[in-house]
Parts: structure tokens; sequence; C-alpha cells
């Protein structure tokens, strides 16, 4: 069974990917971190962020094993970690780059230790409409733009990052409409993904909703 979760930053994904992950025994692969782990080594390296080129040629040569040591970086979830994901992303070479590995996923889906799973849950922008479009359920999951700068706010405080709620907002905002309105696999739901705001709802009730769309479907 492969699920996907698209939508914008901070708006539950993780958290119901998560869950879902646990209760059917699937795979996690939380799409970002690619996107993430080419932001970074573009950082790491001095690079403009705008040099598609360059981070062209990084995202050709990431492996899942480099992704995965760049994301005990403290910068890796950083707000400006964040931006420059957010940036390399919208590079239409660097999406084509970072396709295949993301797919490959799905044919032998594995868990963090490297046992094989019955399945694999996708989370990111796109992977319903581009990196899984044969996918068994699709969601695409919401929340107001404060509501998700609030969220976003506390996680980057309880991991000791103080960063003004007034810049998570603004790049929040930025983040969005990048993340929206590039020419390449804007984020958007797929035609027959379920659509949920989070903004009034709790976690469970999320996980309480997706789980019966995917038992009614099974
Ligand atoms: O989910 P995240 O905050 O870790 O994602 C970081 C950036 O990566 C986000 O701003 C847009 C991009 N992204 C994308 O374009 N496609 C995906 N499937 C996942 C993330």
């Amino acid at each position: 069974m492969i699920i996907t979760i698209d939508g914008p930053a901070a708006a539950g994904k993780g958290t119901l990917a998560a869950q879902l992950a646990q209760k059917y025994k699937l795979a996690y692969f939380d799409t970002g971190m690619v996107y993430r782990a080419v932001g970074l080594l573009m950082r790491l390296n001095h690079f403009d962020l705008n040099d598609e080129s360059k981070a062209e040629n990084l995202a050709q040569k990431l492996t899942f094993p480099q992704m995965m040591e760049l994301s005990q970086n403290s910068e890796f979830r950083s707000s400006e970690g964040g931006v420059a994901a957010s940036i390399v992303s919208s590079q239409p070479k660097v999406r084509a780059a970072l396709l295949k590995m993301q797919q490959d996923f799905a044919l032998k889906p594995v868990f963090a230790d490297g046992t094989p799973a019955n399945g694999a849950i996708y989370d990111g922008r796109d992977t319903g409409t581009v990196v899984c479009p044969n996918a068994d359920v699709k969601f695409f999951i919401t929340a107001s733009t404060e509501v998700r700068a609030k969220r976003r706010f506390e996680e980057l405080k309880t991991k000791g990052k103080d960063t003004p709620f007034e810049k998570v907002l603004q790049d929040m905002i930025e983040r969005d409409e990048r993340d929206a309105k590039r020419a390449t696999a804007p984020m958007k739901p797929a035609e027959d993904a379920y659509i949920f705001d989070t903004s009034a709802l709790s976690i469970q009730e999320v996980v309480q909703k997706a789980e019966e769309i995917i038992e009614n479907k099974h």
C-alpha cells in the first residue's frame, strides 16, 4: 500500500504520517528531506542558492545515506534550512534529478533499520501528483497560515531555536508562495486527494478521519 500526504509546511503531515506508518506498518519517506539536503549542501559550500546548475549537480550525486547524515546537522530543520530547501526545490533541474530517488523508495520500502515494510507513506508537496501518481490513498492536509506559523514556532522553540514569531510567519508566507507558484510540480492537491483543513482539528480527529478513508478503500 502506498499513501501520499501533501500540503504546506506545518499543516500536520508529519504527525499524521508517523501515526499511519505505525498503524499500517509502512515505511515513511519525508520527501522534504531531499530538498533540505541539497539546500544545506549549497549553504555548506557557500554557493548562491539560485545557481541551478550547481544545485542540480549536488542533487544528481545525492544518496539516501548522505541525506540521512546531513539530517543530523542542526541547520537541516532550521527556518533558514526550510527557505533554502524551498528555493532549490523551485528549480526544475533539481526536481528532475531527485525524482528517481523518491520513486525508488516505493519499489522496495524499508524501515529505518533496513527491514522490509508492507508499503510506504510519503509526505511532501507533490507526492500524490508527481512522485506517486498511482498511490492507493492520497491526502492533502492544510491549515491557516497563522496556525501553521504558530505550530512551527513552538516546534523550533522545543528544539532550542528561538526564532522570533514574526520571522517564522514571514518565512512561512514566502515559502507557501514559492511552493504554490513555481512552474514545475507546484504544491496542489491531486484530483483524487482527500483534503483536510486541520486548523480546528486535533491530531486524533485527523488520524481518525484518515483511518476511516483508508479502511473503506481496502
Ligand atoms: O516539508 P519541508 O518543510 O521539509 O519541505 C522543505 C521544502 O521542500 C518546501 O518548502 C518545498 C520543498 N518540497 C517540495 O518542493 N516537494 C516535496 N515533495 C517536498 C518538499
